[in-house]
């Protein structure tokens, strides 16, 4: 009897080779079906669509995205729906694995493909776009000048052709629209006008995003050239070196000239930043941004972003691990389990106020200066499985507090009040309601 379920057990964990094959079969069409969307050619129309709330830069709203594996689909962000309101900074928090950082490349249309695919919701951006003409050509907007009689004519090079205006940062000035896209409808080529000019994401590791065989300069001006379009090439090395002056590089002219591995850590770090804010976006994806760095840099780098997001008056979405960072950086919070948003609000909610059993948990386990414990709390148990995830609370089989309820469908969202929601059984018939207090470090 023992062996039987033994051998059932055993049997969960594994496929045979003809599930794989039909896994694999299943697998291809889907990918094939979500490639073939992000290639089609359509019109600008087909993927915009209206903000919920005009207040936000951001909303995602039941996003899925799934990778397409051969062991079966892993659902790794399952359903998750939060905004960033313009002007803030929302720090997205979650245990390792959670998929923080899937959210934040499904954003950007970074997902690992062909596995990893949007299967479905939206992420609504407000962006602004280039008008296009009938033939899908930018609309240049021409410098002015007066003739002889006072009539107002475009002005013309020594060619004969007509003279580009120019903008602040120095290229082509061309008709805009604001519009709302819907990025997880949009074609991969519309997303690149987005990617990087509107949004710009920072990595964790700068070393691994930063290449190493060319100089630093010359990565800026890559960048610049490719998002400034008709900018010289003086215009493009002051921009880039204006840029590294911003992020606090004392000496700008000859970091420029060096390569990454000549750089710290730090400095490696202030570049990506540098990179990222070469054509003004409105906002800053940044992900894990001081994990690989010491206290006290991570300490100047998190006093850059905040100052940074204050000069170009943007948007942060900070995702990180580190319940600290959170505290001192953001202005909304947002926790993550499992592929799920499982409690969401400003950061006095969460942290002077968290109500989720797994957020309390988190808050348990952070290290406090003043108190005195022996051992750091460690929340029991490990997250379930992402290929094959059960009906019930994700967090059940680790919960303490967890009731019969519990075993039922998964939880809805709960608002407590007007910025804080949680998705628990235990607040079902609570609004407002206030737990202990759990002061913010
Ligand atoms: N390229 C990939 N192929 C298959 N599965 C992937 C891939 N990238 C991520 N995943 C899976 O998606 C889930 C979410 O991963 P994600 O990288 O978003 O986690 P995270 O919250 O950012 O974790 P961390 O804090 O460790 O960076 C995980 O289960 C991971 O195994
Ligand atoms: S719904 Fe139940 S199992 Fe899930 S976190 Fe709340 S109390 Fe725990
Ligand atoms: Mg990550």
């Amino acid at each position: 009897m023992a062996d039987k379920s033994k051998k059932e057990e055993i049997k969960k964990h594994y496929i045979s080779a003809s599930e794989s094959r039909k896994i694999a079969k299943e697998n291809s069409k889907a990918i094939n079906y979500y490639e073939k969307q992000k290639k089609r050619k359509v019109n600008v129309d087909e993927f915009t669509t209206q903000m919920k709330d005009d207040k936000n830069i951001v909303e995602f709203e039941d996003l899925h995205t799934y990778f397409f594996s051969d062991a079966g689909t892993v659902k790794a962000v399952n359903g998750v729906t939060f905004s960033v309101p313009a002007g803030s900074t929302v720090g997205v928090v979650g245990e390792s694995g959670c998929g923080k950082s899937v959210t934040s490349l499904s954003l950007m249309q970074l997902v690992q493909a062909p596995s990893g695919q949007i299967v479905s919701g939206s992420i609504r951006f407000k962006a602004d776009l280039f008008k296009r003409d009938g033939r899908g050509r930018k609309i240049p907007v021409y410098e002015k000048t007066t003739d002889a009689e006072g009539n107002e004519t475009v002005k013309l090079d020594e060619k004969g052709k007509p003279v580009i205006k120019k903008n602040a940062l120095g290229g082509n000035t061309y008709e805009m629209e604001s519009k709302v896209v819907d990025i997880a409808k949009m074609p991969t080529e519309a997303m690149r006008s987005i990617r990087g000019r509107e949004i710009a994401m920072i990595f964790q590791e700068p070393m691994t995003s930063l290449n190493p065989v060319f100089t630093i300069g010359n990565q800026l001006n890559e960048v610049g050239k490719l998002h400034i379009e008709g900018i010289s090439k003086e215009k493009v090395k002051e921009r880039s070196i204006e840029m590294l002056k911003l992020v606090g590089i004392a000496d700008p002219e000859s970091v420029y000239k060096k390569y990454p591995h000549e750089l710290s850590g730090g400095m490696r770090q202030r570049v990506m930043i540098a990179i990222a804010l070469l054509c003004n976006p409105k906002l800053i994806v940044a992900d894990e941004p001081t994990t690989a760095l010491d206290v006290t840099i991570q300490a100047q780098i998190l006093d850059l972003l905040r100052d940074i997001k204050t000069k170009i008056n943007g948007s942060i979405m900070l995702i990180t691990h580190d319940l600290g960072v959170v505290a001192e950086m953001a202005d909304y919070v947002v926790v993550m389990y499992a592929g799920k948003v499982i409690e969401m609000g400003t950061a006095e909610d969460i942290f002077d106020n968290p109500m989720h059993p797994y957020t309390i948990g988190l808050q348990k386990s952070k290290p406090t200066v003043d108190g005195e414990v022996d051992k750091l709390y460690c929340i029991p148990g490990y997250v379930p499985n992402p290929i094959n995830m059960p009906d019930y609370c994700y967090f059940r089989d680790r919960c303490e507090k967890c009731t019969e309820k519990c075993s039922g469908e998964y939880p809805a969202f709960i608002k407590v009040s007007d910025t804080h929601s949680v998705a628990c059984y235990l607040y079902e018939n609570k609004t407002g309601g206030k737990t202990k207090k759990n002061g913010r470090k």
